[in-house]
């Protein structure tokens, strides 16, 4: 029996230079790396896999030039009307926010609040996108809240006021675009995690390569073996 992992970290990575390679616009670059998602998506709930989160756009992102954010922000709005979000209501998918989105366009944090209300019974998969996130800020929110709600500060108080609180810790981090980092992801959650780095740009990233990186992460827990 293949062991997969409940809950797998992705962060999107590479799109610029993905653009620039195939010497189109920048936006061009984002918009093909956004239509990775769903594939991936469908991939994973058909391997039993109950959580996925993107690291989309972090709180470091919010220090891009304007033109830059302007057109991350016009894909998020396409990809928000676009025919994949029926196609993930059909199959069941629940779409889940961490970070900080009330920073994000109104109407753009507005449609995926929504989003997130209409998908909230669906249960095949979850996808938890990672919009203005970062570790750290995620940590001090937490904190802050259980302090207001006159808690202790214990692993398990900051547990339950993360974001992703309920959801298992990432078994696998994935991170195509070469880079081999982490950039503030999931950083509480990813203490025990197990690292996979491509040099793939995430446009590139088909459920194909995916399956890689399963394998690869199958290979890893093997090594493990009592
Ligand atoms: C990831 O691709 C998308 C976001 C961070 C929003 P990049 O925009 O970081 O592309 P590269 O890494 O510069 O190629
Ligand atoms: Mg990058």
């Amino acid at each position: 029996m293949k062991e997969v992992p409940q809950h797998i970290g992705l962060t999107m990575d590479g799109n610029r230079r993905w653009a620039r390679e195939h010497g189109v616009e920048v936006k061009k670059g984002h918009e093909e790396g956004a239509r990775r998602i769903e594939p991936l998506v469908d991939y994973a709930a058909r391997q039993g896999i109950k959580y996925l989160t993107f690291y989309a756009f972090s709180t470091e992102n919010f220090g891009r030039q304007e033109d830059e954010k302007s057109a991350i922000f016009q894909v998020f709005d396409m990809m928000l009307r676009d025919a994949v979000v029926e196609r993930m209501m059909e199959n069941k998918v629940r779409v889940n926010v961490i970070g900080d989105i009330d920073r994000f366009p109104r109407m753009i944090a507005g449609s995926v609040k929504k989003l997130v209300k209409r998908s909230a019974k669906n249960d095949t998969i979850t996808a938890n996108f990672a919009l203005n996130y970062g570790g750290r800020q995620e940590m001090v929110q937490a904190v802050k809240k259980a302090l207001s709600a006159g808690e202790e500060i214990s692993e398990g108080t900051i547990s339950r006021h993360l974001y992703t609180a309920g959801q298992p810790d990432p078994e696998l981090l994935v991170r195509p675009g070469g880079e081999r980092r982490l950039s503030n992801f999931l950083t509480w959650q990813s203490v025990y995690s197990e690292l996979y780095f491509v040099d793939t740009l995430w446009p590139d990233f088909t459920p194909q390569e995916f399956a890689k990186a399963l394998d690869w992460y199958e290979a890893r827990q093997r090594r493990f073996g009592k």
